[in-house]
C-alpha cells in the first residue's frame, strides 16, 4: 500500500471521458414530443472525467484513465483535463471509435435527462488498466464508474486490490453487480435510483436508505454512502448508518453532482479525514456543483468549496 499523503493526495480514476451537449428546457419533453429549449452549450463532462477534474480542482494528484476517440472532441478533452492539471498519459486515442457524446436536457428545476453514445468509452480494455498499474499501485485512491466495459472495471477493482489500494466505485449508470466484486469495494456510492437498482428496494426516507445500505453491506461492500441528493447522503457500516445532510442551494443544473460528490469524498478519504468528515465534505462538493451549468464548468475549486463551509 501507498504512503499516507495528507497534503497531495494521489487519485487514479479509471472512467469515461464524454462531451456533453446540454439544452435547457423549461420541463423534459415526453416520448414522441418536440419541446423549444431555452439555451444551448457543449461542455465537458462524462462521469470518469468529471469525477477526474473534480478531484484536480480539490488538489489531488490525479491520473485519468480513459478512451477517447482520435475526432476534435477527445483533443478538446484531452486539452481541458491538462489544464486542471491531470496526468493524461493513460488516455488511449482510439483511431476506431468516436468520442463518447452525451445529449443532456435540463430542466426549470434543475434536473436533467441523459443519453450517452459511449463510442471510444466502450472499448477501455483491462489491457489499457494494465498500463498504468504502476500509477494504480503508487495511489491513495482508486475510483470507478460503470459508464466502461465491466469486465474493465473488476479488473481494474481486482488490481487495486492487489496493490491493498482502496476502492469507491459510483454504480452509475447501475446494473446488478455480484457479491465478488462489492467485496472488493471499500466505498460504494449510489444514488437512490442505482440503490433500487442493486438492491430492489425504493429508497424513499431514511429507514429504507438504512435497509438498501445494510442489504449492501450484507453483499460485502466495506462502507455505503448513498447520495440523497438535497437531503445529503445516508452513510453506513458495520457500526450503523445515519445521515449527514447537505448544504441548501438554488438549483441550476443537477447534472454531475453526484460527480463532484465522489470527486470530493475521494479528496477527503485520500487526506485521512473521518467518514463523517469526508461525507460532509462531499455533500459540499455536490452542493456547490448544482449552483452552475455543466458538468466539468461546475466542479469547484478548493477554495471556493472552504468558503462554503465557512472554514
Ligand atoms: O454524471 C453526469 C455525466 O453523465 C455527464 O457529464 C454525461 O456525460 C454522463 O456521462
Amino acid at each position: 500500500m501507498s504512503s499516507p499523503s495528507p497534503d497531495r493526495p494521489s487519485i487514479v480514476v479509471v472512467g469515461s471521458a464524454n462531451t456533453d451537449m446540454v439544452i435547457t428546457a423549461p420541463r423534459i419533453p415526453s416520448p414522441g414530443e418536440t419541446i423549444l429549449g431555452t439555451s444551448f452549450v457543449m461542455a465537458p463532462g462524462g462521469k470518469g472525467a468529471n469525477q477526474a477534474v473534480a478531484a484536480a480542482r480539490l488538489g489531488a494528484a490525479v491520473t485519468f484513465v480513459a478512451r477517447v476517440g482520435t475526432d476534435l472532441f477527445g483533443s478538446e478533452a484531452i486539452a481541458g483535463y491538462q489544464r486542471d492539471g491531470i496526468d493524461t498519459a493513460f488516455i488511449v486515442r482510439d483511431p476506431d471509435a468516436p468520442s463518447g457524446i452525451a445529449m443532456i436536457v435540463v430542466d426549470a428545476h434543475g434536473e436533467n435527462a441523459i443519453v450517452v453514445a459511449s463510442g471510444a468509452n466502450m472499448r477501455l480494455t483491462p489491457a489499457d488498466v494494465d498500463r498504468a498499474e504502476h500509477a494504480i499501485a503508487e495511489a491513495d485512491l482508486l475510483i470507478l464508474q460503470l459508464e466502461v466495459p465491466d469486465e474493465t472495471v473488476r479488473h481494474a477493482v481486482e488490481l487495486a486490490t492487489a496493490h491493498r489500494i482502496p476502492v469507491i466505485l459510483n454504480p452509475a449508470p447501475a446494473h446488478p453487480l455480484d457479491d465478488a466484486l462489492l467485496q472488493q469495494v471499500e466505498y460504494l456510492t449510489p444514488n437512490e435510483t442505482e440503490a433500487r437498482i442493486l438492491t430492489g428496494i425504493d429508497v424513499v426516507d431514511d429507514a429504507s436508505a438504512d435497509r438498501a445500505a445494510r442489504t449492501l453491506l450484507g453483499r460485502g461492500v466495506r462502507t455505503v454512502v448513498l447520495t440523497l441528493g438535497a437531503r445529503g447522503a445516508w452513510l453506513a457500516t458495520d457500526g450503523g448508518g445515519r445521515l449527514i445532510p447537505t448544504a441548501r442551494v438554488q438549483a441550476v443544473d443537477t447534472t454531475a453532482a453526484g460527480d463532484a460528490f465522489n470527486g470530493g469524498l475521494a479528496v477527503a478519504l485520500a487526506v485521512r479525514h473521518t467518514l463523517d468528515e469526508a461525507v460532509r465534505f462531499a455533500n459540499h462538493v455536490g452542493a456547490l456543483a448544482v449552483t452552475k451549468l455543466g458538468a466539468q464548468p461546475s466542479m469547484p475549486t478548493r477554495d471556493e468549496v472552504d468558503a462554503f463551509m465557512g472554514d
